[in-house]
């Protein structure tokens, strides 16, 4: 499994916003969404390119590519903090297919030894999966890695893409040790995509030094 994280100055000045408590809930929304769409230019690098050559209006040819595979994606948005980052990648992903689980860690039980949490999935809403597909999860706090480890769980179960990518803001090393071993008991491809990797994870799960809870903060409580 690949890790990647982007050192871009402009992604990392969209995540000090986010991590800074005093951006406001537009702000921090509005961050997510550049985010996502900073996230989807990274991503669209794997992807295949089909030389082409066009007309331009001046009546001469010019060399050019296009992407190819677009319509083989799938965002899969784990909600809700992941609904403003999705709306980024979208506008890179314009006819990428759309699957939502929501997944709930249940912090009341509290963290495991393991550093795991209890997963409630609520609500999950996908189209098949095929063979050929690159499947986006977005989710932008990946702290235990105990929600995405149910979601690749629930996402198995609806067959298996070619590709698996995890669009992330934050993540933590005890994530992508557990996601690794879930993807490899799985058989699953994947590639971490992210703007950071935290160092720790408090007592109550939260992500240090983070940037508090995503979905209070970018939806106002
Ligand atoms: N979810 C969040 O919103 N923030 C964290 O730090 C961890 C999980």
């Amino acid at each position: 499994m690949d890790v990647r994280v982007l050192t871009h100055p402009y992604v990392q000045a969209v995540l000090t916003e986010l991590r800074d408590k005093s951006t406001g809930q537009i702000e921090f929304r509005k961050s997510l969404v550049r985010l996502g769409r900073a996230l989807g230019f990274e991503i669209i690098r794997d992807f295949e390119l089909e030389r082409v050559t066009v007309e331009t209006p001046l009546g001469v040819c010019a060399e050019g590519v296009k992407i190819k595979d677009l319509d083989r994606v799938l965002i899969v948005t784990v909600l809700r903090a992941a609904w403003p980052m999705t709306e980024g990648l979208i506008k890179i992903f314009p006819k990428a297919r759309q699957g939502i689980i929501s997944a709930r860690r249940v912090e009341e039980r509290g963290m495991k030894e393991d550093m795991s949490f209890d997963i409630d999935v609520e609500y999950v809403r996908l189209p098949s999966i095929g063979t050929e597909d690159v499947i986006i999860i977005v989710d932008p706090m990946v702290a235990t890695g105990s929600t995405i480890e149910t979601v690749l769980k629930v996402l198995n179960k609806h067959g298996k893409g070619k590709h698996y990518i995890i669009a992330s803001a934050i993540t933590t090393p005890v994530a992508i040790d557990r996601i690794r071993r879930v993807g490899e008991n799985l058989g699953l491809n994947m590639t971490i995509y992210t703007a950071a990797i935290d160092p720790q994870i408090n007592e109550r799960g939260y992500i240090v030094p983070g940037l508090g809870d995503a979905g209070d903060r970018a939806f106002g409580g």
